[in-house]
């Protein structure tokens, strides 16, 4: 077929180049038909945040209320959900970054259970990635392993499975947790992102701040006795350092979080890996370190 002009209809040939590009992008779903300028909707629009979940406390009150045991309140999240909940984007973006992290650290510290803390993300605004993502990826696992890893965003199988973990870097982890006697049962798997970013792309520092307080809280809930932090995004955003993971991979850290310090180990991330095979021996090292001293915890 030959065109006439430039607005007659693309050529089969050009309408897939046009769809391969779109999927090489990481393109996995039209919005709508015509494009939208949200630099041009209304700025003096307070951030977009959504009420805490139903047995959350307001943010005050939080220290007051007795807290109950949020692992024994939360099942092992099994199941991503059976359908996507998909939300409309608002007519109006959060614009102020710093105000929607406040609104989100409120929001995680009113949370008492791992179930608040879902429900309160799924209702969350102030992130715009969660109107690009499927689903919400939340956590996988068991809540009361003693063992948390924190990962750094979902990417597509996960987006889609609305868990963590699940695509051929999740299996290469399934793997390396087997080397040493781990698997699903026995750790917790976060990510510092809990929306996957549109087509993968490094998600900004405004979307981190406004993640990070749940992140943080989700770790508070859980209460893990150490952290593995999977890649150089989640060391960042854990340890605050600025310093890349090949230098600090293998050296025990500490994480201030809630009160706590919890000693944090910094590793590849298995997606680096799975393009790197030779820097196996150097996860493995840091593996071994990791259940040597996960073995000599004393019985809880
Ligand atoms: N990479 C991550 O960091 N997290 C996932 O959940 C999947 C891939």
């Amino acid at each position: 077929m030959n065109r006439s002009g430039p607005s007659s209809p693309l050529t089969a040939d050009e309408a897939a180049a046009l769809l391969a590009f779109f999927v090489e992008a990481g393109v996995t779903e039209a919005l709508c038909e015509a494009p939208v300028d949200r630099y041009m909707l209304d700025e003096t629009a307070a951030p977009v945040v959504t009420a805490p979940a139903p047995d959350a406390v307001p943010a005050g009150e939080a220290r007051r209320a007795p807290r109950a045991d949020p692992r024994g309140a939360a099942p092992t999240f099994p199941a991503a959900p059976s359908a996507p909940p998909r939300v409309a984007a608002p007519t109006s973006l959060p614009l102020d970054d710093a105000g929607a992290a406040e609104s989100a650290r409120a929001i995680a510290q009113a949370c008492t259970t791992l179930d608040a803390l879902r429900a309160a993300l799924e209702g969350f605004e102030g992130c715009p990635l969660r109107y690009t993502a499927k689903n919400l990826v939340f956590a996988d696992g068991n809540p009361a392993a003693r063992l948390m890893l924190v990962g750094e965003a979902p990417g597509r199988d996960e987006d889609l499975q609305g868990l963590p973990f699940v695509g051929r870097a999740g299996q290469l982890l399934d793997r390396m947790l087997a080397a040493i006697g781990l698997d699903r049962q026995s750790v917790y798997i976060v990510n510092t992102l809990p929306w996957r970013p549109p087509g993968n792309r490094t998600p900004t520092p405004a979307e981190h701040a406004v993640c990070m307080p749940f992140v943080e809280r989700h770790i508070e809930l859980v209460a893990p006795d150490m952290l593995l932090l999977l890649g150089g995004v989640s060391a960042k955003q854990l340890l605050g350092t600025e310093t890349g993971i090949t230098r600090i991979r293998g050296k025990w850290s500490s994480c201030r979080i809630g009160g706590r310090d919890i000693p944090a180990l910094p590793t590849l991330h298995p997606a680096y890996l799975l393009r790197q095979p030779a820097q196996k021996r150097l996860a493995w090292r840091d593996l071994q370190a990791l259940k040597a001293r996960l073995d000599a915890l004393p019985p809880r």
